[in-house]
């Protein structure tokens, strides 16, 4: 299955994002020509969700070794990659595949081909992901998701919305959650799925509760920007709850997500490192002020759910429990 637009491209030496701060109002392609807009591309959500962060980090490299083939300088790109987002695992794991590169050449073709591979094995894996996904949907199935876990953070299907994607027939309603305060749902995840006709509902993220009790919702499926050995997961702010709220009416409650977002070197979630941003992203919408000036405001952008209210993970390699080795 292929979707009508691309997330990332590189084109003759530039890379080619789709502007996701523009959505849904804009589509429009941003050109990024060094590792410095590519990073601030990431810290602004331009490009966002845990893969596509992963890939894009990884053609930043390449940028950098477009310009140089001293091996301190590609390294400072790289440093300055991994400081942008603390929390998904993706980047790092990108990261770390282009510094094995970088350990035995410095040669610009070697970077772009390992920035291609991960595009691709992305690609690969997010249909994998549908495809063990599918198996999970009943027939008219009403779900419900949280932030853009779709093929706008991926360079494929998606991860949470795959088995969507894959199972457009057996689907009768997808609930949309806006996801406050960047509003990924109702900008991004919203955009894709009436793009693609599959049915969908905004709701607002208080709404969740309600519309779960009420027995509106069969299955709930989420991305992860990180997994811990023992299944605590890390995911956009509010996920927790919408766990905590899944297992209260014995909704079963999904994560989908490529092996490259479990870290293995962590136990659990406490020791993830959650990022925090800034608190004009709350007391604005959209640029617009909706709260006083003098209000401070605490803006963490995931949370963490214990593995206690995951049902099972949709991984590439099948549907999966922890602990993961
Ligand atoms: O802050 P964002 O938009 O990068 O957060 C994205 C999410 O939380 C996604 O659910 C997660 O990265 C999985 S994307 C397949």
């Amino acid at each position: 299955m292929k979707l009508n637009f691309s997330t990332i491209s590189w084109e003759n030496g530039i890379v080619k994002i789709l502007d996701q701060t523009l959505l849904p109002n804009e589509e429009t392609y941003k050109i990024i020509r060094t590792p410095s807009e590519m990073a601030e591309a990431i810290k602004s959500l331009r490009v966002r969700g845990a893969p596509l962060i992963g890939i894009a980090a990884a053609y930043g490299v390449a940028l950098a070794a477009q310009n140089t083939n001293k091996k301190e300088e590609i390294n400072s790109a790289i440093k300055l990659l991994e400081s942008t987002r603390p929390t998904a695992y993706n980047l790092f794991y990108s990261l770390n595949r282009v510094k094995k590169v970088l350990a035995n050449t410095t040669d610009l073709q070697a970077f772009i081909e390992e920035a291609d591979k991960l595009k691709n094995e992305d690609e690969e894996t997010c249909s994998k992901i549908g495809e063990y996904g599918v198996s999970l949907i009943p027939k008219n199935a009403r779900c419900m998701t949280h932030c853009n876990a779709g093929a706008l953070a991926t360079a494929g299907i998606g991860t949470a919305l795959a088995p969507i994607y894959l199972a457009k027939d057996k689907i009768s309603n997808v609930f949309v959650p806006e996801t406050r305060p960047v509003l990924q749902g109702a900008r991004l995840t919203a955009w894709e799925l009436t793009r693609n006709n599959i049915p969908a509902t905004l709701i607002c993220d208080s709404a969740r509760g309600y519309v779960l009790s009420k027995g509106m919702v069969d299955l709930c499926i989420v991305g992860a920007d990180r997994i811990t050995r023992n299944g605590d997961t890390a995911n956009k702010i509010g996920t927790y709850a919408l766990a905590v709220l899944a297992k209260t009416n014995n909704v079963p409650f999904y994560v989908a997500a490529p092996y490259g977002t479990i870290d293995t070197s962590i136990a659990s979630g406490n020791e993830i490192d959650i990022e925090l941003r800034g608190e004009e992203e709350i007391k604005k919408i959209r640029g617009v002020e909706i709260a006083p000036k003098e209000i401070k405001a605490f803006n963490p952008a995931f949370d963490v759910t214990p593995a206690e209210y995951i049902t099972a993970f949709i991984t590439e390699n099948g549907i999966q429990k922890p602990p993961f080795k």
